[in-house]
């Protein structure tokens, strides 16, 4: 058996792939090494030969050991695949501590450095074996779901990544030439054209594959990165955010009222995004000058905004920090209560509940507000993004649009199982508008993320197919229903526990 079979082995790899926060082709951000500069690309390239030399027998020289068969077993490896991996691991981690560390994609050479910290940390740590092998299996998963969804690719066009891997600069040949050897992928002729398609092999392979990265959260971690990098590059964020749903402050103010904020609390504020809790809504107003309000968000894009809000208004009260929800830089019982707006979605609720709890000091308060699952069957949305239905549909895993929004029950549920006290809620409409295509696909696709269960993995030309298609049905959509039509009224809630 080679260790690219042994799915216990291959689990534990990615684990650590995925602890130590190193990625590959976050393309979804539409970042391509063209986005940096040449002399970091030349870093890249020189340090990935370093680490060749050093942890692989590159040269094959006479040693009697051959590193090659004690790394690789019988499965067919290239150098040059040996080195896409740790110049892929470099780019793509790059992207994602860009994203992390100053929330936008700007590649300087601190920014490399860190980035071939972390990848030559995990190859001291585990071995440049297993940064391979999780190569290998995250490369040939973007290569099997490819396939599986044009059904064939001729091999021409699978070769040159044209269609799903296009920010890849050499050729896919030699990972053809290994997908063929291990039976994953068969060559057919389809009219007079020599094609790859799936064997039964290389479908249970994928299936396989896609439960390793989810369980090894590998999935997740770059979800999460897209969310987030996602909201950094909306910069009219507040204008499409106030068309579309053009109650948005009065509902966070209600919410406000609800929680029941004094002043003079010490407040915590999760999500803060660009600040309209903090300072459309009042909350800054509402802890007053003996208050003070913490406001964190992870997207360094977003706090920027909610920065030059503060810089604009006169507030003394208010401090900015980066920080997830699932991760709170602040100490056990630092507040008198913490709170957010239409984040809690986005995160690992578990993890973030837990340290909600953990910050929030004896009998004070954890409350949260932000929109419910809702019919996705309204006949105007239905018919929009009837294309992405049908793609959930066609899974066989699911067959339901994967929706990341929350239940009030389930909510309740988790607030009760974290032990908190005198839970309330309340649920009211939201009223939704659908304006123009631009602006709905916009936040739908690139803000929200509001179908990435189902395009995360999809071969990125389909995927900027579908956008233009969801662009041109727009139209159509928005000509023959009128706007009222096109409002959905969307449930949402408030929700808060004592601690
Ligand atoms: C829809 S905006 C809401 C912003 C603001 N709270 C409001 O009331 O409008 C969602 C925010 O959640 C943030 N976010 C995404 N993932 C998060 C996480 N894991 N923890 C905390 N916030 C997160 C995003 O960066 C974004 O700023």
């Amino acid at each position: 058996m080679n260790r690219l079979d042994d799915i216990e082995y291959m689990k534990v790899s990615l684990h650590k792939l995925g602890e130590a926060k190193l990625m590959i082709n976050p393309h979804i951000n539409g970042a391509i090494e063209n986005d940096f500069p040449d002399e970091i690309i030349h870093t890249f390239d020189l340090e990935t030969k370093g680490i060749l030399d050093l942890y692989y027998n590159w040269h094959l020289n006479d040693s009697e050991t051959d590193d090659r068969f004690r790394l690789f077993g019988t499965v067919p490896i290239f150098d040059d695949i040996v080195y896409s991996c740790i110049f892929d691991f470099f780019i793509g981690t790059a992207i994602y501590v860009s994203y992390d560390m100053e929330g936008r994609l700007a590649i300087h050479h601190e920014i490399a450095e860190m980035a071939m910290n972390d990848v030559k940390s995990f190859v001291k740590k585990y071995g440049l074996a297993d940064l391979i092998w999780c190569y290998l299996v995250i490369v040939g998963f973007e290569n099997h779901q490819a396939i599986s969804y044009y059904g064939t690719m001729t091999e021409k066009d699978f070769i040159a990544g044209k269609n799903h891997r296009s920010w890849v600069s050499h050729s896919l040949e030699k990972e053809l030439f290994i997908e063929l050897a291990l039976g994953f992928l068969e060559i057919i002729e389809v009219e007079e054209k020599r094609c790859v398609q799936l064997t039964q092999k290389g479908r249970n392979r994928m299936n396989t594959e896609y439960r390793m990265l989810v369980d090894s959260k590998y999935i997740d971690h770059r979800m999460k990165m897209t969310y987030i990098s996602q909201f950094d590059q909306l910069s009219d964020w507040e204008h499409i955010s106030n068309v579309m749903f053009p109650n948005d402050i009065q509902f966070r103010k209600e919410f406000l009222d609800y929680i029941d904020i004094s002043e003079g609390m010490d407040i915590l504020e999760l999500g803060c995004g660009s600040g309209s809790l903090t300072f459309d809504a009042k909350l800054a107003e509402k802890v007053g000058k003996n208050g003070w309000l913490t406001a964190t968000d992870p997207s360094a894009g977003m706090l920027s905004r909610a920065e030059d809000k503060l810089n604009q208004l006169d507030h003394k009260n208010v401090t900015f920090e980066a920080a997830s929800a699932e991760r709170i830089p602040f100490n056990d019982q630092e507040f008198d209560g913490v709170l957010g707006a239409g984040f809690f979605h986005f995160t690992d609720n578990d993890q973030a509940l837990k340290e909600m709890i953990r910050v929030a000091r004896p009998e004070g308060f954890v409350g949260l507000a932000g929109p419910l699952e809702f019919d996705l069957n309204q006949p105007f949305f239905r018919e929009w993004f009837e294309d992405i239905f049908l793609l959930s549909e066609q899974k066989t895993s699911q067959s339901k649009l994967q929706i990341y929004l929350h239940r009030i029950e389930d909510l309740t549920q988790l607030f009760r199982e974290y032990g908190l006290k005198h839970i309330s809620h309340q649920t009211v409409n939201l009223s939704w508008v659908f304006p123009d295509p631009q602006t709905v696909v916009q936040f739908m696709i690139h803000g929200v993320g509001f179908f990435q269960q189902e395009l995360e993995f999809m071969p990125m030309k389909a995927r900027n197919e579908l956008i233009q298609r969801l662009l041109e049905k727009g139209e159509k959509i928005c000509a023959r229903y009128s706007l009222n039509e096109r409002t959905i009224q969307l449930p949402s809630y408030y929700i808060k526990g004592v601690v």
